[in-house]
């Protein structure tokens, strides 16, 4: 794999992507905030497929952070990541500082109505709004064909959808998939401060998940009894629950009846530490 070039100025990734332009060359985009694992690798290689170069970002948002206790304690390791992204072939990586992205005066802001209010947005005021605004000043300066997004955050997924959509942005969004450990647990750069036991009690939610979508496949189609279904695996842990949620997948509207392509989806905070997971509904209509 060749080197990679890191723009640590607005300049220099104006720059780069100039060049790139200049020589017809399809950018993918990959926004991160760091602490790199496999699902952030996944998408590298799923922009690598659709584009000509990979660009990412590394860039702990501070404005989507509604909790500082969290910003503060949010991992963070520069050099290894840089290695991990060569290895999977990125071209480029932007490495902004809040000064750059937020100089003294800024006021501009992003919202979206409905679907940033549920689910994350209710748990979390403001960040939505931390998150869409972030992803369009990168859209802005990145102008890369194609950008990927992990369903791991499926909310913030439909929500950048929808913002594409309604800003025209000419970036095409590309679903990146979840990606699991082996055990289950949906890969986070928060899992490293889970311990032992809270990680043990964290599988509780895939679990709880897998046997929803079952259910569901089964024929099951009240929301109620598939929710339970996780409840119960969490029950009686040492377990925050902000939701479990059914909700339909394009509006993220909550549903009591799944009788179309629906997530489940959940937020808890386990040891400290908090998780977040989805998995697709897919229920059996009877013809
Ligand atoms: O999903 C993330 O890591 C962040 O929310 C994103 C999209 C990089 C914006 O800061």
């Amino acid at each position: 794999m060749g080197d990679i070039v890191v723009a640590d100025t607005i300049e220099s990734i104006r720059r780069f992507v100039d060049a790139a332009r200049a020589k017809n060359l399809r950018i993918g985009f990959v926004p991160t905030m760091g602490y790199l694992h496999e699902g952030h690798l996944s998408l590298v290689r799923r922009a690598a497929l659709e584009s000509d170069l990979v660009v990412a970002s590394i860039f702990v948002n501070p404005t989507q952070f509604n909790n500082p206790e969290d910003l503060k304690k949010y991992p963070r390791d520069i050099p290894r990541d840089l290695e991990l992204l060569r290895s999977v072939g990125t071209a480029a990586v932007f490495l902004p500082t809040p000064e750059m992205i937020y100089g003294s005066g800024f006021q501009s802001w992003v919202n979206l109505k409905d679907l940033t209010s549920s689910l994350e947005g209710a748990h979390r005021p403001g960040h939505f709004q931390g998150v869409t605004t972030i992803v369009s000043i990168l859209f802005n300066l990145v102008e890369a064909d194609c950008a990927v997004f992990g369903e791991k955050d499926f909310q913030q997924l439909r929500i950048i959808e929808r913002m594409v959509e309604d800003l025209k942005f000419r970036v095409k969004i590309i679903r990146g998939e979840l990606v699991r450990d082996p055990d289950g647990l949906a890969m986070s750069s928060r899992n490293v401060r889970l311990s032992p036991e809270s990680r043990a009690v964290a599988l509780g939610i895939s679990r709880g998940l897998r046997a929803a979508v079952a259910a569901s496949t089964a024929g099951e189609h009240r929301a109620g009894t598939l929710r339970a279904l996780v409840a119960r695996e969490l029950a009686g842990a040492a377990v925050e629950i902000d939701y479990i949620a059914i909700a339909d997948e394009a509006t993220l509207s909550e549903v009591e009846l799944v009788t179309g392509p629906s997530r489940i989806l959940v937020a808890a905070t386990i040891g400290g530490v908090r998780l977040i997971d989805n998995m697709a509904l897919r229920p059996v209509v009877s013809p």
